[in-house]
């Protein structure tokens, strides 16, 4: 997120002085980045820049992840593994603004994280998460589990979110955490890629349940236009009222390795936007 400093000779838009968002990927902590003009999507006036921040990663994930495969018509069932987490409480509120019920995992400290956007927490430290899901969904008409299950836990809890699915159901993975958090290695990792694409071919004996990965990166790079569009589209509900990202703390950009180690430790329950040109 910033302002237009200086455009290169043949770039007509955007203009200077205008408020743009782009996903750096890398490059990110600066106070001035050098960006192709081509993936930059103006930001409406009216919006404060530090919950705009919240909208190219986090968001853009939940709301490719909820349109882009499906359309969940309201009142169908979602399960949001890592509910409490940036994109899971994006997945919340988004799911929220779309008339989605949403059911989310994680600690018990943060049920008010997920019950704020009027989600069913489950605690994923106490027991098996899919009985309890399979339980919550037994009245669903058709058979009970979830229309859809979103999972970057990955590795073989794969396998626990594609259980949770009603027939016809979808699980999109979109990470390896298991890997980050040090409980599984690079090969259960790469298995549970495996079984997304497994699961894929052998959907019809699996109850027409099926199995992507989401890719922000591969996504931008094959549909740049489709993404841009998404992210304008966020930029309009953002600006009318109709999401509501959790901005927890602004820091200066200084403060980046604090704020780091306030993630590892985890249970933020929101985002701490860091400000290159200082608080205000
Ligand atoms: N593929 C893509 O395009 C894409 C895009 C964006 C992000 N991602 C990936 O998405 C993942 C999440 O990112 P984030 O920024 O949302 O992370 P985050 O803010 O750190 O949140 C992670 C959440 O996971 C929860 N968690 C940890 N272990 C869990 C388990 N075993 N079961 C259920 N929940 C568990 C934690 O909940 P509690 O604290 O409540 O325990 C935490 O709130 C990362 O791996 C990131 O790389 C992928």
């Amino acid at each position: 997120m910033g302002v237009v400093e200086k455009t290169g000779r043949a770039v007509a838009v955007p203009g200077e002085n205008q408020m743009v968002a782009d996903l750096c990927v890398v490059g990110g902590y600066a106070q001035y980045a050098i960006r192709p003009a081509r993936f930059l999507v103006p930001v409406p006036d009216g919006i404060d820049p530090a919950e705009a921040v919240c909208i190219p990663l986090a968001y853009l994930t939940a709301f490719q992840m909820l349109t882009r495969y499906r359309r969940l018509a309201a009142g169908a069932t979602v399960l949001i593994i890592g509910a409490s987490g940036t994109v899971g409480t994006a997945l919340l509120d988004l799911s929220r603004h779309l008339g989605l019920k949403a059911i989310g995992t994680c600690s018990a400290a943060n049920f008010p994280v997920v019950e704020r956007f009027g989600a069913t927490a489950v605690d994923y430290h106490a027991g098996d998460f899919v009985a309890a899901v399979r339980s919550l969904t037994a009245d669903r008409p058709g058979g009970a589990g979830v229309d859809a299950a979103f999972d970057a836990i990955g590795g073989a809890h794969f396998d626990r979110s594609f259980a949770c699915l009603a027939p016809g159901g979808l699980l999109v993975g979109y990470g390896s955490q298991t890997m980050a958090i040090g409980r599984e290695g690079m090969i259960s990792a790469g298995l549970g890629m495996a079984r997304l694409k497994l699961w894929n071919a052998m959907s019809f004996l699996l109850r027409h349940r099926q199995a992507v990965f989401y890719s922000i990166t591969a996504l931008r790079a094959s549909q740049l236009e489709e993404f841009k569009t998404d992210m304008a589209a966020l930029f309009k509900l953002l600006r009318d009222g109709a999401i509501h990202p959790v901005v927890i703390d602004r820091l200066p950009l200084a403060a980046a390795s604090q704020v780091h180690a306030r993630i590892d430790a985890g249970g933020l329950g929101g985002k701490i936007v860091l400000l290159p040109w200082g608080s205000a």
